[in-house]
């Protein structure tokens, strides 16, 4: 068990990849705040997973929730010792239709979400002296652009560079903050991916999805679970020298 005895919070994972993330949490021996702005599923969640899983309100554009989120994971579970920033929202619009809502909406959950769940969690490691980790989740989208995805493109690039940041000013705390790029995940996000596509590539639904699947080195789309494993590592003490990285967890999608 790598993460025996360890406390985790992780954002958005009452489903997808963020689920999958406390699954082999908790099956690495750690006690797991299913964190997520809705609360019902993250109950859910906690409750199929079993085990040391728990659930937490949290909406990470909301300072207040976020600071009771952290307070409800110290008191829990005796301190934070691994933060997950795994909440995010997706969009697509070409350039010249894309809405100041959306753009606001995007970079308040993805960037601005990351970085003061971030502050608030290493807030907490710092006062309590025994270090942490951090891993943020980025995508190949931060990577380079996309004609159709600019916002969501620019909002993991953002990801990528404070991950950058954070790490190299936490670390004398023994914080280590790192990232993971997932390529293209089969969740329910990717639904409305595909859905998305659709309207502004008049495609068939279903269509975009199949076809980003064979486009990959692998040979098909990445599953939730295949993100697991990155994630253990960068929260285990065999990532102890790892500082400000951001690894691609894709199939072979991105070389960087
Ligand atoms: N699915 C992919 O292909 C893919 C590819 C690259 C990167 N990613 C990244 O992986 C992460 C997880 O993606 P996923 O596909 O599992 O997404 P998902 O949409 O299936 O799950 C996101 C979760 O975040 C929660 N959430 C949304 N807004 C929130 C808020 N304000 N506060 C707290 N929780 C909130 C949702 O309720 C949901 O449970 C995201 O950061 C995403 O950008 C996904």
């Amino acid at each position: 068990m790598r993460l025996a005895g360890k406390s985790a919070l992780i954002t958005g994972s009452a489903r997808g990849i963020g689920r999958a993330f406390a699954e082999a949490y908790v099956g690495e021996g750690a006690t797991v705040a299913i964190a997520d702005i809705n609360l019902e599923a993250a109950k859910k969640t906690a409750g199929e997973i079993g085990g040391k899983a728990y659930a937490v309100k949290l909406d990470v554009t909301d300072q207040v929730s976020i600071d009771a989120a952290v307070k409800a994971v110290e008191a829990k579970a005796d301190g934070l010792d691994i933060l997950i920033n795994n909440a995010a929202l997706f969009d697509l619009a070409p350039i010249v239709e894309i809405s100041r809502a959306s753009y606001e909406k995007l970079f308040s959950v993805n960037v601005a979400g990351t970085l003061f769940m971030l502050q608030a969690a290493a807030r907490s490691m710092i006062a309590r002296g025994k270090g942490g980790k951090i891993i943020n989740v980025a995508s190949q989208a931060g990577r380079r652009g996309e004609a159709l995805v600019g916002v969501y493109c620019a909002t993991k690039a953002a990801v990528i560079s404070l991950t950058q940041s954070a790490g190299l000013d936490l670390i004398k705390h023994h914080i280590n903050v790192n990232g993971i790029a997932p390529g293209v995940v089969d969740s329910d996000m990717w639904d409305e991916v595909d859905s998305l596509f659709a309207k502004y590539e008049n495609r068939p639904k279903g269509e975009k999805k199949r076809l980003v699947g064979e486009g990959v080195p692998y040979g098909r789309m990445g599953k939730p679970e295949d993100l697991a494993g990155m994630a253990v590592f960068l929260a285990s003490a065999d990532a102890e020298y790892i500082v400000a990285q951001t690894y691609n967890v894709d199939g072979g999608q991105w070389m960087s």
